[in-house]
Order: structure tokens, then C-alpha cells, then sequence
């Protein structure tokens, strides 16, 4: 639907979408009118000219990528009725990067989850096309803007694979049909795929796993998928988080803290987005990604406040609360993946893991946790191109007590509510061996992976969060 088309501008039957900054520039062709209806060109404005098929928005710069995106998004909601729309491009500083943030504002400000309504989101758009003339007169790389184009639609379309599984409702998303989805995109985009059953993960010693999904009548499965890329320069891998549904277990949450806990899976969708995405842009890595699919729910076999759970390396876990569930998955995940991948580079985790997380750092931005400051700066400047907000949350020997047990080597809450992602980042930090400590990132996704209202060009629901920034910080690794 989107392409680059060698036309100019006004050769082109459609739509128009014409990003300001301010109204002095000369391809303003409307600015008496503008003026009249009171634009001027703020960020985030939109002015709707129905006769001559123009929409104007504003942005904050040509340079500001994500203020590009929301612009789109923004004008592409208004046209989507239409059905041919047009963009001239922008040149000085880099195409590409212009490009892709039009390409990504449509993609993933176009996206509705409408399965469940019967009256449907209507888009009519048949052709988005790129004009090769700009805004300012100079020469656009062509090459370029069809890479742009290409790799954009890849890792847009994958944020929005991941974002349909999150929004699919825990009735049909449990761990064994999370683990078909799995199948189904290894078997469409050429991985291998090894999927646990209940009676492997008892094989692997995988007891704290185990616990969490024991009162649930959908049983566990641990999700493995692997990507060999050709000239493979870095060994990842990721962990993702796949509570299909946390309803907090015996310590049961109350019922407006348990609805949006279909979400307690994004970890382990956005994953599988990532390796999609590394996998059609034929990425020179060798990247392997480990689920941990389980139900939280309550029974009479259900797991309890006060058991101990030995972990498959040997750690004993004192359970102080059902709820912090997440991390008793990732814990046997984190020492399974460790086991079956013996040459790593990095090893990160993406969890929905504590309702702190979201109260620190504020509901669309990500926390980043671990001991290596450079990974998590480098990951984090990686994230800001790609549109994702990340802030780091820092450990420290203090807070690193705080999961102390009295009956076991260490508990799965903290003593008290204080730094609650990072006393569940340091939990985690207990199941990676000593040469994988620095190697790895935990990455709390609880805030941006799913919001009840929209923001930016995400809709309501699942966001795709670590998606792209992870998918930016991978290319920057290997093109280094
Ligand atoms: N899945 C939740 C965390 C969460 C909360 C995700 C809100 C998204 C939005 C997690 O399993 C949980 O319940 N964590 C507890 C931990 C506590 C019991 C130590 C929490 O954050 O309250
Ligand atoms: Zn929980
Ligand atoms: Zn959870």
C-alpha cells in the first residue's frame, strides 16, 4: 500500500498530508485559509481543508522523528475514509530516518483492534505513496527511501502481530495456544521451534515455574524459537514474561486491579515481534527467545503464600505473595535459556513484572535494570530514536537485602513497597550465572505495554512496547 512514486507532488490524484512547523514555508499553499480557521502550525495541530483534499499538521521539527509519527498518525485517521493519499518527502539532513517515521505514524497509527465489534474500523486507503519531490529542493537517495519504506513496514507490521496478541482475549489466548501461535509464525518465517509441556518442565527441575500454573486448568508451556542469521555477529537472547492471565493467584487481586491482566503476557508477545521482525529483515544475528507461558489463577491445588519453591538452579524461594508471580517464571526461564545457549552476548528480559515500575518511571515508559551501565545506556539512546521512552532504575547492595528470606535463600517479595521494580530486578539477577550478570538487561514493561486509553499513534490496548526499541538497538550493534 505504501511506496515511493517519482512524481511530483501535484502530479499525483490524492489526498494530500502536509507537514508545518510554522506557516512561513513556501510550499504552504493555503496559509491565508490556515490563518482563517485558526492554524498555526503547533505541534500536534490539525487543520482539515475538505475542498482541495489537503490536511496540514503540525510538528515540532523535520529532525523529531516521533513528532513525525504522531502527525501522521494523526492525519491518516482523518483521510483513512479516502482512497489514495500522497506526502511529499523531506531531505536536508537524512531521508531515511523521514521516511521511516511517516511509514511507521501510518502503519501504527492505522491499527485498530475491531475483532469483537461488529461495527468495524473502516480504512478505504488503497495507495499511501511518497512522493521522490520534497519539501526543500534537494536530491532524495533513492535506494535509501526504499529501504526506508521496506524495513519501516517490517517493524511496524510486527509491532502490530504484537500488539494483536496481547489484545486477544485471555478465552482464547492461554499458554497452549500462545505456544501455537508460536509454531505457526516459526513454521511461516523459517525457525526452529521447541515447545515444553508440564511433564518437560518437571524433567528440568522448573518448580517455581511450575507452581504458578498449577491451579489453572490451561496447563504451562515454555516457549523456545531460534533465528540463525547468516554472518551472524552478536548471540541474543530474550526472555519474555507469558502470564496469558494474572488474577494474582491465592493473594487474588482485587477486582479493579485484575482487569487489563490479559495484558500480564506483552513480554512474551513483544518477543515474538522482535524475531519476526529480525527474522523478514534478515538480520546478521543469531537470536534465540525463550517464553515462559503460565496462568495465575486460584484452586485447591494453587500455590501459597508461605511455600518454598526450588528453582531449577537450586535456589530456594520463600512465597510471600502469589502475585509476584511473574518472576517465578522468568526464574526457571532465565536458567533453562542459560543452559540450552552456552555462547551469549546479551541476555534480555521483558516483563510486565511490578505495578512499581509503573508508579516510578510513569505509564509509557519502560524501566531498564541490570549491572552493565554501558548496555543499558547504549540501549536506552537506541530506544529514544526509535520512538520508545525508556529510564534506567539503578540497583544498589542496600536494596539488594531487601528480598532476604528467613526460611529460604531469599524471598519473592520485598520487605516493604519501596523500589518494588528494582527489589524484582535484583530477584531475577539471582538466576544468571556469574559470566551472564553483565550480559544482561531486565526490562519492566508494565507501564507502555497496555493502556486503557490511547496515546500518541497507539490505540487503546496493547502498545507493542520493547518491539521497536529493541529492533533499533539490534541493527545498532551489528552495523557498528
Ligand atoms: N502483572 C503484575 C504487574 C503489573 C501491574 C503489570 C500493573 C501491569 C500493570 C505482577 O505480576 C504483580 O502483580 N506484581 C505485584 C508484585 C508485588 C506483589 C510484590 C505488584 O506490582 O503489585
Ligand atoms: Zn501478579
Ligand atoms: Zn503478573
Amino acid at each position: 500500500m505504501i511506496k515511493l512514486i517519482n512524481k511530483k507532488i501535484n502530479d499525483i490524484d490524492a489526498s494530500e498530508i502536509i507537514l508545518v512547523k510554522d506557516l512561513k514555508s513556501k510550499y504552504i499553499k493555503d496559509v491565508k485559509i490556515l490563518k482563517e480557521n485558526g492554524f498555526s502550525a503547533k505541534n500536534e495541530e490539525i487543520c482539515v481543508l475538505i475542498e482541495s483534499s489537503r490536511v496540514y499538521v503540525g510538528i515540532e521539527d523535520f529532525e523529531d522523528y516521533d513528532s513525525i509519527r504522531v502527525g501522521l498518525s494523526l492525519a491518516f485517521n482523518k483521510l483513512k475514509l479516502n482512497k489514495n493519499i500522497k506526502i511529499a518527502s523531506y531531505v536536508s539532513k537524512c531521508s531515511y530516518w523521514f521516511i521511516r517515521a511517516v511509514v511507521e505514524g501510518v502503519i501504527l497509527g492505522g491499527y485498530s483492534f475491531d475483532k469483537y465489534k461488529s461495527e468495524k474500523n473502516k480504512i478505504n486507503v488503497k495507495s499511501f505513496q511518497i512522493s521522490t519531490e520534497n519539501y526543500l529542493d534537494e536530491k532524495l537517495n533513492v535506494d535509501d527511501a526504499k529501504e526506508a519504506i521496506n524495513e519501516a513496514s517490517i517493524i511496524a507490521n510486527s509491532t502490530n502481530f504484537t500488539r494483536d496478541i496481547v489484545n486477544e482475549i485471555p478465552n482464547n489466548i492461554y499458554p497452549k495456544s500462545l505456544a501455537k501461535i508460536a509454531k505457526d509464525l516459526s513454521k511461516s518465517n523459517n525457525l526452529a521451534c521447541n515447545i515444553l509441556k508440564e511433564e518437560d518442565l518437571k524433567e528440568e527441575n522448573m518448580n517455581a515455574f511450575l507452581a504458578v500454573g498449577r491451579a489453572s486448568v490451561n496447563p504451562s508451556r515454555l516457549i523456545h524459537l531460534s533465528y540463525k542469521g547468516k554472518n551472524a555477529k552478536k548471540n541474543i537472547v530474550l526472555i519474555g514474561k507469558g502470564l496469558t492471565y494474572d488474577s494474582g493467584g491465592l493473594s487474588l487481586k482485587p477486582a479493579d486491579y485484575m482487569v487489563t491482566m490479559k495484558s500480564d503476557k506483552s513480554g512474551a508477545c513483544a518477543v515474538l515481534g522482535i524475531i519476526k521482525a529480525v527474522s523478514e529483515l534478515k538480520m546478521d544475528v543469531n537470536l534465540d527467545v525463550f517464553i515462559g507461558a503460565a496462568e495465575n489463577m486460584i484452586g485447591g491445588n494453587a500455590y501459597k503464600p508461605d511455600d518454598v519453591l526450588i528453582a531449577k538452579n537450586k535456589t530456594t524461594i520463600e512465597v510471600r505473595n502469589t502475585d509476584a508471580e511473574g518472576r517465578l517464571v522468568l526464574a526457571d526461564t532465565l536458567c533453562y535459556a542459560q543452559e540450552k545457549i552456552k555462547k551469549i552476548d546479551y541476555i534480555l528480559d521483558y516483563a510486565t513484572l511490578t505495578g512499581a515500575c509503573v508508579v516510578a518511571v510513569g505509564p509509557y515508559t519502560s524501566g531498564l535494570m541490570g549491572y552493565n551501565d554501558d548496555l543499558k545506556s547504549e540501549f536506552r539512546t537506541q530506544a529514544t530514536k526509535s520512538g520508545e521512552l525508556t529510564a534506567p532504575l539503578e540497583f544498589n547492595k542496600y536494596l539488594e537485602k531487601k528480598i532476604k528470606s528467613k526460611i529460604a535463600d531469599i524471598s519473592n517479595t520485598g520487605e516493604d513497597r519501596y523500589a518494588g521494580a528494582q527489589t524484582a530486578g535484583i530477584f531475577l539477577s539471582h538466576f544468571l550465572t556469574k559470566e551472564n550478570k553483565e550480559k544482561w538487561m531486565h526490562i519492566d514493561i508494565a507501564g507502555p505495554a497496555y493502556r486503557e486509553s490511547e496515546w500518541g499513534y497507539n490505540p487503546a490496548g496493547g502498545s507493542g512496547a520493547g518491539v521497536r526499541m529493541t529492533l533499533a538497538w539490534i541493527s545498532s550493534l551489528i552495523n557498528k
